[in-house]
């Protein structure tokens, strides 16, 4: 992936992957002009969303009038205003997450994935569910989307395989989605009922309106909660386990986040006020969702002909933009690979290309979880480095799946900080 992004540097080339010959976008005036100008001629439709869409449907994670009745809803439903009512819930659910994982990682190494993992269920519980599913069910639901999402990848690979034709992966598809629709049609059902007006993504697709002026159905709730899951779960467990392998190699790094950490927590629980303050722990999170990137390919299909840079775009091109490998373009990005959290200064950022860094991608589909994973992860970093040294074990390489897991164990053992 990297030779490829080397080898290009910038221009828009062909890969080869197999039969399947898309179109590699990674300069930032291009990508501006697919995601942000010309939007309106790329769309979702590209093989890997066609299969994405048994699972996450055809709401927000697809394309049309039933994803902008999804995206009116979450992007209010995930508003500043509404993180900054909902901020100390979200802060109180991080100190709990935190002290969580703290007595399972005293002083015996555990899974950083595993407990980035739980740990980012314990945090979105009361965002998604206002807290209607148990911390159980909660990790039971990830546990199942990422199973789902997993046996997909045949199909994701081979689209040209029709439904009808039975693939390796469909019937613990399944499974996982039975289970899935067991967990939450009876919790959309009660809160429903009691019709609460609760703050809460669900509350808010329960009383979103569908193209034809009816609530949203049961079906389009599941699958969006679903899609949720998929876009923010996972992308988040693994930005901040992989946070944890860069600090270990930065101690430096370390030294000036708990400097931070130290002021503005002062000791005390963390609070959503202070986000804004823990400037470099910002900074610090930015640089980590620069080098790892986990929406490393974010595909478009072309409507009509059209041409980005000098590059002719025929109608029914798939074009794939990789925030991962924009993020390596040396023109943009001095030393690519250096971890350097200062190219994040107000001045270093005013004077770069604004698209030549997309962790979220840009334009229409633009991730409405941005400011809530930003929130979440600086409480995060600063509250355990507050409290705890952390001792990683590896230094596992990334590698490509749906996201960028590690390839390899990575662990994570705490103790109480030395005074
Ligand atoms: C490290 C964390 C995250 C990363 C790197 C990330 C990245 C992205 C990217 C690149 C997109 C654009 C996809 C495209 O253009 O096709 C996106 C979309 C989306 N993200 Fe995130 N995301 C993160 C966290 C979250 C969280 C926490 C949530 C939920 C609260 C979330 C919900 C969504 C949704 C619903 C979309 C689809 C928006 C649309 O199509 O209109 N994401 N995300």
């Amino acid at each position: 992936m990297e030779g490829v992004g080397r080898q290009a540097q910038g221009a828009v080339v062909r890969l080869g992957l197999g039969p399947f010959r898309p179109l590699l976008v990674t300069h930032p005036d291009h990508v501006r002009h697919v995601l942000r100008d010309a939007a309106e001629n790329y769309v979702r439709g590209a093989a890997m969303w066609e299969a994405l869409g048994r699972l996450t449907g055809r709401g927000i994670a697809g394309e049309g009038p039933g994803w902008r009745a999804s995206r009116d809803v979450l992007v209010k439903g995930m508003s500043g205003g509404y993180l900054q009512r909902t901020g100390e819930v979200i802060a109180a659910s991080v100190d709990v997450a935190v002290e969580e994982l703290a007595d399972r990682a005293l002083r015996r190494p555990v899974d950083a994935v595993v407990e980035m993992t739980h740990l980012v269920h314990r945090i979105i519980n009361p965002v998604f569910f206002g807290s209607r599913v148990s911390a159980a069910q909660c990790d039971r639901l990830g546990g199942e989307v990422a199973t789902a999402l997993g046996s997909l990848l045949w199909r994701m690979a081979m689209p040209f395989v029709p439904n009808r034709v039975p693939m390796p992966g469909d019937r613990a598809f399944l499974r996982a989605t039975r289970t899935i629709d067991r967990i939450l049609v009876p919790v959309i059902d009660s809160a429903r009922r009691q019709g609460d007006g609760g703050a809460d993504l669900m509350s808010g697709l329960l009383r979103g309106r569908g193209p034809d002026g009816r609530p949203l159905s049961d079906e389009h709730v599941v699958r969006d909660i679903v899609a949720l899951f998929v876009a923010g779960s996972e992308s988040s467990a693994l930005t901040l386990t992989w946070a944890w392998a860069v600090l270990a190699r930065h101690p430096a790094v370390v030294a000036g986040l708990r400097q931070e950490a130290d002021r503005v927590l002062a000791g005390g629980p963390p609070r959503p006020a202070h986000v804004r303050k823990l400037v470099f722990t910002q900074q610090v999170m930015a640089e980590v969702m620069r080098l790892y990137s986990m929406a490393w390919a974010v595909p478009r299909v072309a409507r009509e002909d059209d041409t980005v840079g000098r590059v002719t775009v025929p109608a029914g091109t798939t074009l794939v933009m990789s925030p991962y490998l924009t993020h390596r373009l040396a023109e943009f990005w001095p030393d690519p690979l250096r971890f350097d959290p200062g190219r994040f200064d107000k001045q270093a950022v005013r004077e770069r290309h604004s698209l030549a860094y997309l962790p979220f991608g840009d334009g229409v589909h633009q991730c409405v979880g941005q400011a809530f994973f930003v929130m979440e992860a600086v409480l995060v970093l600063a509250t355990v480095l507050s409290r705890y040294d952390v001792h990683v074990g590896g230094d596992p390489r990334p590698r490509l799946a749906v996201a960028l897991p590690p390839r390899g164990r990575l662990s994570l053992t705490f103790t109480p900080r030395r005074a």
